[in-house]
């Protein structure tokens, strides 16, 4: 059984990179956790055969880019081609914002965009654990419903619990 069929629901984030030309591309990821209050950090583990670890290694910035359940679709086709192959911003609907401090653009659609700046990036079995020093913050919304993954096609909502 795939480990993300035992950890489950997991937030999806649009990961954004560039390449050392500055050609941007986008990819889904759920393999993706907060690291650190003060200052921000988040991880979130690349597989290495995706473009967008290639931008990683060559531009070591990227957007995490939180998503709602109005993003579905947009997450599925990001999800299904490589930038390697194809320029995704022009296939799906999401609009672009200049970052403040990096260079991949931010999306717009996005309710909480962080800039990171990469610190560390080692493997762990098939998958490259990225961590990135959050360098700027954009909260458009607070109030959003997550898009959430469990594995494969299989996405949640989620539902607040009483306090
Ligand atoms: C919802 C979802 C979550 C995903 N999470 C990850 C992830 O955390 N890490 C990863 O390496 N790939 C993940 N993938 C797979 C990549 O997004 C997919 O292989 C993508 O096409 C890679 O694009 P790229 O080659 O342009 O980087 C996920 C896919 C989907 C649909």
């Amino acid at each position: 059984m795939r480990i993300s069929q035992q950890i489950f629901p997991r937030p999806v984030v649009l990961v954004v990179t560039v390449d050392g030309r500055g050609k941007e591309n986008v990819m889904p990821a759920s393999f993706v956790m907060p690291v650190s209050f003060s200052p921000k950090y988040v991880a979130v583990a690349i597989a290495p055969e995706r473009h967008t670890f290639s931008n990683l290694r060559e531009v070591g910035e990227f957007t995490a880019n939180l998503t709602t359940l109005e993003m579905l679709e947009q997450v599925k086709i990001c999800g299904s081609y490589s930038g390697r192959n194809v320029n995704k911003f022009s296939m799906v609907r999401l609009s672009k914002a200049p970052s403040k401090k990096v260079r991949p653009p931010s999306i717009t659609e996005s309710p909480v965009t962080f800039e990171c700046v990469v610190e560390y990036m080692g493997l762990f079995g098939d998958h490259y654990l990225v961590v990135g020093k959050v360098v700027e913050e954009h909260v458009k919304r607070t109030e959003f419903s997550p898009l959430l993954h469990q594995s494969g096609d299989r996405y949640m909502e989620a539902h607040a619990l009483k306090p």
